[in-house]
């Protein structure tokens, strides 16, 4: 048997919020979960009837994080399904994830439908980013 992934609990988190995804427009569920202080924070996207206002999972999740008061992402996790394989967090949110997470930082993405998982660093993912903090 293989080791369990740390990462299991943040992406428990991530399918399980997906639930609540508000994706009538798209029919794209997405969940995502982020890790700091030790806690987590989850998060769904959240369309709207004009389209330009929705929010995807990865920045609701961000919110929630630094409304409770937490700055320093420690994992991300994000669950979607429907794709040839786990979704890959779009540009603006990787510019968000940037702001709270050092490069280093794991992203852990599962498809929904066959567990498929794809990993990379907020690094990897925005290479060369716009950071007036580093
Ligand atoms: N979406 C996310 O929430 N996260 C991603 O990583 C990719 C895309 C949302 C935005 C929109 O509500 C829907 O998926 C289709 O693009």
């Amino acid at each position: 048997m293989t080791d369990p992934d740390p990462l299991d609990a943040l992406i428990a988190a991530a399918r399980d919020v997906r639930e609540r995804a508000h994706a009538p427009y798209s029919g794209f569920n997405v969940g995502a979960a982020v890790r700091a202080g030790g806690r987590i924070f989850a998060g769904a996207n959240v369309e709207n009837a004009s389209y330009p206002l929705s929010v995807c999972a990865e920045r609701s999740a961000v919110s929630a994080m630094v409304a409770a008061g937490e700055r320093r992402i420690e994992a991300v996790a994000v669950v979607a399904g429907g794709m040839n394989g786990p979704v890959s967090p779009c540009g603006g949110c990787r510019q968000v994830l940037t702001e709270f997470a050092a490069a280093d930082v794991p992203v852990v993405s599962e498809h929904a439908d066959d567990g498929s998982r794809a990993r990379w660093t907020v690094g990897e993912l925005l290479p060369a980013a716009f950071d007036l903090s580093r």
